[in-house]
């Protein structure tokens, strides 16, 4: 068997999240591999472009609505560039998913802070929705998200729709500057957000995923406000290739990002040579 061979999946739905960043909708060509295929919140894919290459990037649809499977991607690079040129039909290649997990089993009966910056929201939207296609198994909800601008914000209707649910805390934010006469949501950066929105850290895990000095200095608020290290959930993505721990492109001392992660605490994260 070729662990690198990638199954084929169609793009059905094509959204330009912002003006460079696209979502795509994918369904597998063989439709009893779509019914197999099984994943857990924030696992990833590699997808790619034939003749051009692949890349990596989270499954950012939850494992609860399993019809479709969406990804996002920034356009930043030769594969990413070959993405953006396709349409809606077109066929790209797919393997996975690899990857640890969000602790699912671990959150519940628990109060659950989202916390995400820029398109760091693409993995935690898929554990968000996980979680609340699950909701009664959860305590309070707070999602907390920030972008550099208001047009940077990604899945707009979704934020729309979090907002208008009585049973979740929706705080979004725009960078100094980035907002406009219309913007109604918080203007500062994500921690300086999450210090004054101090959510309650009683009985609680945080999710955390975004920008690397978003995450550096949202940790100390989270520590401020009373979090434990193992009750901080963060992921990375560090330059991941084969996401098989075969190329050695991903690791950090000892640790292999895609097998040993991407998902890690931030007590494990401490433990690990400065990635921030
Ligand atoms: S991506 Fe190849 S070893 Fe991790």
């Amino acid at each position: 068997m070729n662990i690198y061979k990638p199954e084929l999946v169609k793009i059905v739905d094509i959204v330009l999240e912002t003006p460079d960043i696209k979502t795509f909708k994918l369904k597998f060509k063989d439709d009893s591999l779509g019914k197999n295929f099984s994943f857990r919140a924030r696992q990833f894919a590699e997808y790619s472009v034939f003749g051009e290459g692949e890349c990596t990037f989270c499954i950012a649809s939850s494992p609860t609505r399993q019809e479709f499977l969406e990804c996002s991607f920034k356009i930043a690079g030769k594969v990413t560039n070959a993405l953006k040129k396709l349409n809606v039909g077109d066929t790209i290649g797919l393997r996975g998913p690899y990857g640890n997990y969000f602790p699912l089993e671990e959150m519940k009966g628990k109060n659950i802070v989202f916390i995400a910056g820029g398109i760091g929201l693409a993995p935690v939207r898929c554990i968000i929705w996980n979680v609340l296609d699950l909701r009664d198994q959860f305590k309070d909800i707070t999602i907390i998200y920030g972008a550099r601008t208001v047009a940077d914000l990604v899945y707009k209707n979704e934020l729309d729709e979090w907002k208008s649910m009585s049973s979740v805390k929706t705080i979004l934010t725009v960078d100094p500057g980035g907002e406009n006469p219309d913007w109604k949501g918080e203007i500062g950066f994500v921690p300086a957000v999450v210090e004054k929105a101090a959510p309650n850290s009683e009985n609680t895990m945080a999710i955390i995923c975004g920008p690397p000095v978003m995450i550096k200095y949202t940790f100390p608020v989270m520590m401020k406000l009373g979090f434990n290290e193992e009750d901080i959930i963060t992921t990375l993505e560090n330059r991941m290739k084969c996401g098989l721990g075969k190329c050695g492109r991903c690791n950090i001392g000892n640790v292999y990002v895609c097998k040993d992660g991407p998902v890690f605490t931030y007590k494990q994260l401490k433990e690990m040579p400065d990635e921030f």
